[in-house]
């Protein structure tokens, strides 16, 4: 099954979601502060705001703009993941879990342009929203407990601090200083 049809078919990500906390904590444990696990973690929280945000919005226009905010603050993410973990982690010896991330980010994409076709306050809208989010959960699940974990395990500590330079460059280069959402879009 490709991960398009996988996509499709689970709006419920595989794990449950006590285990993806006791995953996230055990990375937050292990994540130096500063460090660009750390930067990742907190760019996976956002994206999870983003999306309650965009299910919580209770107009056409609020929910548009959230809808814009979550493409930003995902796009850039996973460009700075492509651009810069990705190829560490195929680097370091793990080119299948690499190649993993990308086709799954890339079906991420291709879902989220689909989404901009929907009209926001149909129940096909929320319904493909809730597959991308059960998707896009997924993903960061396996990133949190398994792919970064061994990338931080495994890269030398001279090159963590270049990882975490480019990882930030990268980010700032999509969204700029606008790296936390509005106000009005908070949940
Ligand atoms: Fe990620």
């Amino acid at each position: 099954m490709s991960f398009l049809d996988k996509l499709v078919a689970a709006v419920v990500p595989p794990e449950s979601e006590a285990t993806r906390l006791e995953a996230r904590a055990r990375a937050r444990a292990e994540a130096a502060a500063g460090s660009w696990f750390s930067v990742v973690l907190d760019h996976h929280e956002q994206i999870e705001v983003a999306f309650e945000a965009v299910r919580a919005a209770g107009d056409a226009g609020s929910r548009r703009a959230a809808q814009k905010w979550l493409a930003a603050v995902l796009t850039g993410h996973a460009n700075a993941e492509e651009t810069v973990l990705y190829p560490a982690l195929a680097d370091a010896g793990h080119k299948t879990h690499a190649g993993m991330a990308y086709e799954e980010q890339a079906m991420t994409k291709i879902q989220l342009a689909l989404l901009e076709k929907l009209e926001p306050m149909s129940q096909a809208f929320i319904d493909k929203l809730e597959h991308i989010r059960g998707a896009v959960t997924h993903h960061m699940y396996q990133e949190e407990s398994d792919w970064f974990r061994e990338l931080q395990a495994e890269v030398p500590g001279r090159d963590q601090a270049h990882l975490a330079e480019r990882f930030q460059e990268e980010m700032s280069r999509y969204l700029g200083s606008a790296q936390t959402p509005a106000a009005s879009l908070r949940v």
